[in-house]
């Protein structure tokens, strides 16, 4: 069984060192001996002499090597959209099995490789694009086809989590969390990708398809990051015996005629410490999945890092190799339901709301006027002293559920009213409380 390797990078190179050291075991489990024919790079002369690899093996021509009749296997640890799209397309189309960690490709165009992958007849294989090491999505696309996933809530981005677990230990800001996620190599020089949940929001896309047997883009996902996040928020949050996570949410659902929907969103939201996903901290990840006849499911591990992530990626080159050698091949895209994605306004969410007011007569009745002219129902109200010392009261809310597009238009209402001084933090529930 012959491999072509895409990328050695941070994961190429964990890839290479693991096939080196377990390549007895790997051809005992396969069936096969697994050879690397090529190791596809953009800068050949960039130092890799620790690897335990042929040097001769290394090339910058992706395209020539993929299309080599000897290459059974190919396995893109590239990143990005082009070329990986154009070489994976053609990889899959020429009858080659692939193994891609490439979250982006996968939620901007991954009905253009399944389509790619069906039209070849090789297999598509993906694991190690959503939460690194963790085996989750070989359980959704096998062990839980026989159920039907009504909810999946994850924290799947270790960048984020170290930095709003650091903000909760420690209590310092968004920017000093970020030096420390930066300084210890969590973050990346530019960590915008991470910082804004663009990298959730593809993980989310990937698991919603998964889920729900429907292609999700990442254009469909509702994506907030947490650049916002205060160190005033984890305060409240820590007082309402809360912590403060982003969230990749993808759920079943219903509109308005009752017909069957989904909606997928990533945010920072409050989760009571007693929550499952509360202790996930440092950079792990976690992802917490609920099922009609399996009920809750917690999977829980490193979402990064080479060695991490190259577990997961060998994994895929054992099922496919495994394939190959029987000459069958796992089961296609399963996207048979289609359903919509509905828009974030008419999702079901909860608000914690926490409010610097005029402490006089008529100040509650007027905000929980608010609520209600727009259908919102409260569940709590806690009121004590602002602490600014000037008579003004602090009010925390916390909503029962409603449609999203109502809590946000009660806030803007809010805002408007005299007797609010400030809206101090706003953020949305899950989890109970
Ligand atoms: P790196 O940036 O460390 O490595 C990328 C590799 O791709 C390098 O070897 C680079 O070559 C090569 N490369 C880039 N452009 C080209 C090109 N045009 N032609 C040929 N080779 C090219 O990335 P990572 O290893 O961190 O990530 C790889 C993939 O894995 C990404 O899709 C990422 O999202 C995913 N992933 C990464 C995780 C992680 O923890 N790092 C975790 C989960 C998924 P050269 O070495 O010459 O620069
Ligand atoms: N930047 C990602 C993270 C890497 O922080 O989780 C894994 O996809």
């Amino acid at each position: 069984m012959r491999l072509a390797l895409l990328g050695c990078g941070t994961v190429g190179a964990e890839v290479v060192r693991l096939l080196h050291e377990q390549s007895a075991d790997l051809a005992a489990r396969i069936g096969a001996p697994l050879e690397i024919a090529g190791i596809a790079v953009r800068r050949i002369g960039r130092h890799r002499g620790d690897l335990p690899v042929d040097p001769a093996l290394f090339t910058t021509d992706a395209l020539g090597l993929i299309k080599r009749d000897d290459v059974d296997v190919v396995v893109e640890v590239v990143g990005g959209l082009e070329p990986a799209r154009s070489w994976l397309v053609e990889a899959l189309r020429a009858g080659k099995s692939v193994v891609t960690a490439n979250k982006a490709l996968l939620a901007e165009d991954g009905g253009a490789l399944h389509d790619a992958a069906a039209e070849g007849g090789g297999d598509l294989y993906y694991e190690a694009s959503v939460a690194g090491a963790i085996p989750l999505l070989r359980p959704l696309r096998e062990s839980l086809h026989g159920d039907r996933v009504t909810r999946v809530t994850g924290i799947v981005n270790g960048t984020t989590n170290f930095i709003l677990s650091a903000m909760h230990a420690t209590g310092a800001g968004f920017a000093e969390a970020l030096e420390e996620a930066t300084e210890l190599g969590y973050a990346e020089a530019d960590p915008t990708a991470d910082v804004e949940g663009f990298d959730a929001a593809a993980k989310a896309a990937i698991l919603a398809s998964l889920a729900f047997h429907t292609r999700v883009g990442a254009a469909d996902v509702h994506r907030e990051g947490i650049t916002e996040v205060t160190a005033a928020d984890v305060a409240s949050a820590k007082a309402m015996g809360c912590t403060i996570k982003l969230l990749c949410i993808a759920a079943r659902g219903a509109d308005a005629a009752g017909r069957e929907t989904i909606s997928v969103r990533v945010h920072p939201a409050m989760i009571p410490l007693t929550h499952p996903l509360a202790s996930v901290g440092d950079a792990f990840n976690a992802v917490f999945v609920e099922a009609e006849a399996a009920g809750e499911l917690m999977f829980y591990g490193r979402g990064a890092g080479g060695a991490p992530t190259a577990s997961a990626v060998l994994g895929d080159v054992v099922a496919v190799a495994r394939n190959r050698l029987a000459g069958v091949r796992a089961a296609s895209e399963s996207a048979y339901a289609a359903l919509p994605v509905r828009p974030m306004g008419e999702a079901l969410t909860r608000y914690h709301i926490s409010l610097d007011v005029a402490d006089r007569p008529g100040v509650l009745e007027a905000v929980a006027g608010v609520f209600a002219r727009h259908d919102v129902s409260i569940a709590t109200v806690r009121q004590g002293p602002s602490g600014g010392g000037n008579g003004d009261a602090v009010l925390v809310i916390v909503t029962h559920v409603a449609p999203d597009a109502a809590l946000a238009a009660t806030v803007r209402e809010l805002h408007g009213l005299d007797i609010v001084r400030s809206v101090a933090s706003v953020l949305r529930v899950e989890g109970g409380l």
